[in-house]
This record gives C-alpha cells, structure tokens and sequence, in this order.
C-alpha cells in the first residue's frame, strides 16, 4: 500500500481508503461480512475509513469502533460526518442545517458510536458555498478542536455539484474537501483539485464505481430491493445510458486489467487526490480493489482516451 500526504494536517493516509455508507443502510448487508472485510483492508496496510452518523443511524459507526478496538495500536484515521439539521437546499440558512448546538450534538453522537475520545476528521455531510462567509460553523468547529473532540475539519460536497465548495477552501479554514471523482464524473478537476492544491486542502475521491455501474457487474435487470436508494439513482433511463458507456469502457481495457481496476487506478493517476474511498462490504472486494494501489497509475495513453468517457 503506498500512502499520501492528507493536505496540511501531515497525516500519511493510504491511497486507498474505506468508505463505509453500503454497511451501515444498503440491503443485504451483513456485519461479519463487513467486519471481514474491514479487517482484511487493515491487514492489507489501509489506515483510512469513511463513515457517518447517517449510514444506519449510528451502525456503521459502531462497525467503525468496533474495528478499532479489535486493532489496539494501530494508525487508523476516522472520518465521520455530522448530519444537516434541515435539509440543504440552494437557499438554506447555515444557521437552520447546522447550527452550534446542533454539531455539537452530533460530534458527541458520533464519538460514542465510535467509543473513542476523539475523532480524526469531521465533515459536514453536505454543503453550501454561500456559508464562506458566515463563520460561526468555523468557530464552533475550532472549539471542539481545542476541547480535543476532534483534530481536523472537511466538507462533503453536494453530488454533481464540484463548484459549491470551492469558496469555502479558499477561506483556508478547512482541512479536507470530499467529491464524487471517477471515470463518468471528471468535472472536479475543472475547478476545485486546483484550489485544493493551492491552499493545500486534502481530496477524498468518493463514489469511485459510480454506485456499482463501474464495477461492470450491473445488467439492464439490475434491482434492488425495496427501499433500496440504489433503484432512485439507477433509474432505467439513466441505467441504460450507463451501461452503454460501460460497454464502450469495455473495448479500451488494457490486457489483463479489468473494469474495477481501471475505475481505481484512473482516480489514482491524480496527484490531486489524498486517498479514494470505494464502499466494499466483501472481503474479496476488498483484497482486489487494494492491490490496486501497488498496480500505480493508468498507462498514459489510457487516461488520454479515458478523457473522451466523462459523462460531466
Ligand atoms: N454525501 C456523502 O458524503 C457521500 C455520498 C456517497 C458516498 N459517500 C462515501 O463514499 C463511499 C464510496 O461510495 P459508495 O460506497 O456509495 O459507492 P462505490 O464505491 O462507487 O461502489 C460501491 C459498490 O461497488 C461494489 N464493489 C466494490 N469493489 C468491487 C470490486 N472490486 N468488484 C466488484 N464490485 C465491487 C460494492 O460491493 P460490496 O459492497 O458488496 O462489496 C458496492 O456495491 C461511501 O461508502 C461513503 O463512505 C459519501
């Protein structure tokens, strides 16, 4: 496994981290299962994990403390994410989505699903870049730094929406920014890697498979079960669409790589990124997609052509 810096809190993360949404709320998800597998991407030399109060009310949290109680010792950054009060719509108020009180709660939640005393990163679940300039979320999010809640501040941002944070890192208030970065979704590179590499500002690459859709596992039948936020993301219109641009990804695979590996090593050609989070519930999901890391970066003629495949 081969680390990078975390933007300008010093930390040496893996390149390849965890992200821990599908264990905490999706269907068909099983603990032992996931705790295999969390435990085999420790093993495997992985030292970054990405959860959130929301994924299950607290349960991945919980997956998250108790692997690392079962690690005593060992380097193991975890971020979490306070959820928004009120949902955040364009014209939202910081004040109604996440006022004082409210992270405060919320960064104590968080700590006692995790049974530990403080928290290496904690993100505001979603975003508005108008709220650069009304710094209460900054001030209260220093004191919990002085009280020793937590050590480092990050934004998640809104899906498809890589413009609405950049005000906020030029502010130089924050640690980290998290995106949707992958194959499909190449537009964070348009405007926010550069200004995270700027004021030094640390890039978790989420949603790396695009929901499944890069994995090359998905069909025309793929459902979900009910209740399943899987089946509003893939509607049939917008499935269809994605797989036949997968079907195009196909044709360009280099010999011997296959679509997962790709989607992975494509993100880690970019020097921007601190560490990228695929959301892995099985033990062998997990031993494929960290080897990628020793794989390194795309061959040069594939991430050229692969620029023809962004979607936005
Ligand atoms: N607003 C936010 O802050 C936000 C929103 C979305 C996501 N996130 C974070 O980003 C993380 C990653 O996104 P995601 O989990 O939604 O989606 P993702 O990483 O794009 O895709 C996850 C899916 O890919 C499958 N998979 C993983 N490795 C595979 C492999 N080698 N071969 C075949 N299938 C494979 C997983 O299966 P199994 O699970 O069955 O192994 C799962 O179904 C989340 O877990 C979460 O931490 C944050």
């Amino acid at each position: 496994m081969k680390y990078r810096q975390f933007g300008r809190t010093g930390w040496q993360v893996s390149e390849i981290g965890y992200g821990m949404w599908g264990m905490g709320g999706w269907t068909e998800s099983d603990d032992k299962q996931s705790l295999n597998s969390l435990q085999t991407a420790v093993d495997l030399g992985c030292n970054f994990f990405d959860t959130a109060f929301i994924y299950g009310n607290g349960h991945s949290e919980g997956l998250l403390g108790q692997l690392l109680k079962n690690n005593p010792g060992k380097q193991l950054y975890t971020a979490s994410k306070i959820p928004p009060k009120n949902p955040v719509l364009p014209d939202a108020k910081l004040n109604d989505c996440f006022p004082e009180d409210h992270i405060k709660e919320f960064i104590q939640k968080s700590l006692g699903n995790l049974g530990i005393d403080c928290i290496d990163l904690m993100q505001f679940h979603f975003w508005q870049d108008t709220w650069a300039e009304d710094d209460r979320w900054a001030k209260t999010m220093e004191e919990m730094k002085r009280q020793g809640f937590i050590r480092a501040v990050g934004i998640s941002i809104n899906r498809g929406q890589p413009w609405n944070g950049i005000r906020t890192v030029k502010t130089g208030l924050l640690d980290s920014v998290q995106v949707v970065y992958n194959i499909f979704e190449q537009n964070p590179e348009d405007e926010l890697f550069p200004v995270c590499r700027e004021h030094n500002v640390a890039v978790i690459a989420r949603v790396p498979f695009d929901e499944g859709s890069l994995t090359g596992t998905l069909t025309l039948d793929s459902h979900w079960p009910e209740g399943d936020w899987r089946n509003t993301y893939f509607t049939p219109e917008k499935l269809k669409d994605t797989l036949m641009r997968v079907e195009r990804l196909k044709t360009i695979l280099p010999a011997g790589m296959n679509l997962p590996d790709m989607a992975l090593r494509f993100i880690l050609s970019n020097p921007d990124v601190s560490t990228v989070i695929p959301g892995m519930r099985k033990s062998h999901h997990a031993a494929a997609n960290l080897a990628c890391s020793e794989a390194g970066p795309l061959p040069p003629e594939t991430l050229s052509t692969l620029k023809n495949h962004r979607r936005v």
